[in-house]
């Protein structure tokens, strides 16, 4: 651990993770990302390892892109089986990496190696600062200050853009902490308009539909196309009564599904694959709905849209032999009175976001007058 400014350099150094960082070199001049390999890397690979065609997906534009996807990294920190070595190894480097692997190698290797992937050479922070898969990531900073930010507002600014580290957080969150340090729901995803916290914004801060992280969450909860009562969040997850939690920010992005109450309703399973969502009770994944052989779209896309039509979770009426001979749209008030009006149109009542219906709500009202 190198020198660190007063009492707030201390704080720092204590959270910081018991593994030391051997330096390479000088004791204080790791081999780093921002120094060395960026621009070696931007002299060696970008040529193939750029853009949207990049080779193998893989791009060497920028930092977490360079050590590969958190779940199978192309870098781990000290580890010379790395896969980045073995490519670049000019002892077994096919075609494409013969060059590269001659130019690159050796300094690769001491990042790799004994520069633990190190980001940048700071006097203030860890090299790990910015490997979700490092213990000094910088998320831990702020998880061992139970989640209050004010430290990092003392140099990256109370609205944490930049301040005297001229170095803005929102480049790639978008922040809203109290000058306190101390976050609410909203500080990190959602909205103080609507109270919600859920997206948008994201924690990215996209605020458009087609982004995953803000998906349909405004339409489930506000209930925008008329259909059923607000869905609360606990029916797609596990809502945490703080911040820190358990099961909220203890892993990296993607924000985890986990269905429960109306999603679970008649034995449905339903399944998250990361862009569609299946055998969701409400949109017809129950056992008295799964096997009507007329539902036109019981698969809703996350970011899709006009999914939600009349037919799509079930027919009109659903063709499972509860409905014999005969039965037409619109004539279904005629025994579910509660749910449609004669017409055919969805019955609510109530203002959006207290809003109630019959319809979607666990049970099939059939001759009823109201619903539980
Ligand atoms: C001439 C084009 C070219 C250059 C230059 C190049 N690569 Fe590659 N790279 C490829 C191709 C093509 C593949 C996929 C097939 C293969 O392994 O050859 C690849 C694959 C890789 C992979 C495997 C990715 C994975 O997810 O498994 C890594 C890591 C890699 N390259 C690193 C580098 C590094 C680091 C450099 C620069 C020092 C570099 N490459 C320079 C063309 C190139
Ligand atoms: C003593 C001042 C200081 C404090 C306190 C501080 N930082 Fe920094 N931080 C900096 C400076 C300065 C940089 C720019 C690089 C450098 O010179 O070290 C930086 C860079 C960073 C970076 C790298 C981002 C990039 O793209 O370069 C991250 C991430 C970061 N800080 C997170 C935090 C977090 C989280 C906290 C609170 C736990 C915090 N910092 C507290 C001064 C500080
Ligand atoms: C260069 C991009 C970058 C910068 C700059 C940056 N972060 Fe992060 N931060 C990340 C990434 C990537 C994650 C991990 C996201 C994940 O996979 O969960 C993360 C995670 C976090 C988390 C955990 C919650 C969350 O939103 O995932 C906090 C808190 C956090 N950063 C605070 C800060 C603070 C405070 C600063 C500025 C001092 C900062 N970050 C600057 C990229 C950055
Ligand atoms: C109908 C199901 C559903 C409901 C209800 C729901 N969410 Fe989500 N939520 C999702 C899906 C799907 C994702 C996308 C996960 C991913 O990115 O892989 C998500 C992602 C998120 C994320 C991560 C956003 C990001 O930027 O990556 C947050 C935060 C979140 N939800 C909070 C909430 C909160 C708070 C509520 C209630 C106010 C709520 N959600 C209600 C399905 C739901
Ligand atoms: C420090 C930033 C931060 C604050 C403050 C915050 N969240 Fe989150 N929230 C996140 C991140 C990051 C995720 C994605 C977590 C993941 O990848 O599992 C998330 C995800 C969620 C999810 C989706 C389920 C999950 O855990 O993945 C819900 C619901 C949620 N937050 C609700 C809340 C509530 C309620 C509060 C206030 C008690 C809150 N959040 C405060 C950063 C924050
Ligand atoms: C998002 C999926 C979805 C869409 C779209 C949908 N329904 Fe339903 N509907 C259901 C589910 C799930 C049930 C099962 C009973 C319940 O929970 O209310 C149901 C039940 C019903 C019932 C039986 C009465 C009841 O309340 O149990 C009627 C009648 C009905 N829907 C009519 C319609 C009409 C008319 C439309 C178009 C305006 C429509 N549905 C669109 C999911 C949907
Ligand atoms: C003659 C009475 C009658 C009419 C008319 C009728 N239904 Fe039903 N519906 C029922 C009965 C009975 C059930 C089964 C209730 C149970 O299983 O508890 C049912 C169940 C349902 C269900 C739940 C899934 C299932 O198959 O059990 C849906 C959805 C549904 N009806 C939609 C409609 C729609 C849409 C219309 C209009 C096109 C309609 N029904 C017209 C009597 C009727």
């Amino acid at each position: 651990m190198r020198a660190l400014q007063g009492g707030l350099a201390v704080a720092l150094a204590v959270c910081s993770c018991s593994k030391a960082r051997p330096r390479e070199g000088t004791l204080a001049q790791p081999v780093s990302w921002e120094e060395d390999i960026s621009s070696l890397f931007a002299a060696q690979c970008n040529s193939c390892h750029s853009g949207a065609t990049a080779a193998a997906g893989y791009r060497t534009t920028s930092y977490l892109e360079a050590l590969g996807p958190t779940s199978d990294p192309v870098a781990t920190a000290g580890d010379p089986n790395s896969r980045v070595l073995h490519v670049i190894d000019p002892a077994v480097a096919d075609q494409n990496h013969q060059a590269p692997a001659a130019a690159a190698f050796a300094q690769t290797q001491e990042w790799v190696v004994p520069g633990l992937l190190s980001f940048f050479r700071s006097g203030i922070h860890e090299g790990g600062i910015m490997n979700p898969n490092d213990p000094e990531f910088h998320k831990y900073l702020v998880r061992d200050r139970n989640w209050n930010f004010s430290e990092c507002q003392s140099c990256h600014g109370t609205d944490l853009n930049g301040g005297k580290a001229a170095v803005s957080c929102n480049d790639c969150h978008a922040l809203q902490v109290g000058s306190d340090g101390v976050p609410t729901c909203t500080s990190c995803h959602g909205n103080s308009q609507t109270q919600a916290p859920a997206p948008p914004r994201s924690l990215t801060g996209a605020t458009s539909s087609s982004d995953s992280g803000v998906g349909a969450h405004q339409a489930h909860l506000f209930g925008h196309f008329v259909l059923s009562a607000p869905i609360a969040c606990s029916a797609c997850h596990l809502v945490p009564a703080e911040v820190g939690s358990k099961g909220h920010l203890d892993t990296l992005r993607p924000a985890e599904l986990t269905f429960s109450g109306l999603a679970v309703a008649d034995s449905a399973q339903p399944m998250w694959n990361g862009v569609s969502c299946s055998n969701t009770y409400c949109h017809g994944g129950g056992a008295k709905l799964v096997n009507d052989t007329v539902a036109l779209l019981q698969t809703p896309v996350w970011t899709g849209s006009s999914q939600v039509f009349c037919g799509a979770c079930h027919g009109l009426p659903p063709q499972n032999g509860r409905h014999p001979g005969g039965i037409t749209y619109p004539d279904c008030a005629r025994c579910h009175g509660a749910t449609v009006t004669t017409g055919g149109a969805i019955i609510v009542s109530g203002p959006p976001e207290a809003r109630t219906s019959c319809h979607i709500n666990g049970v099939i009202d059939v001759f009823t007058t109201s619903c539980p």
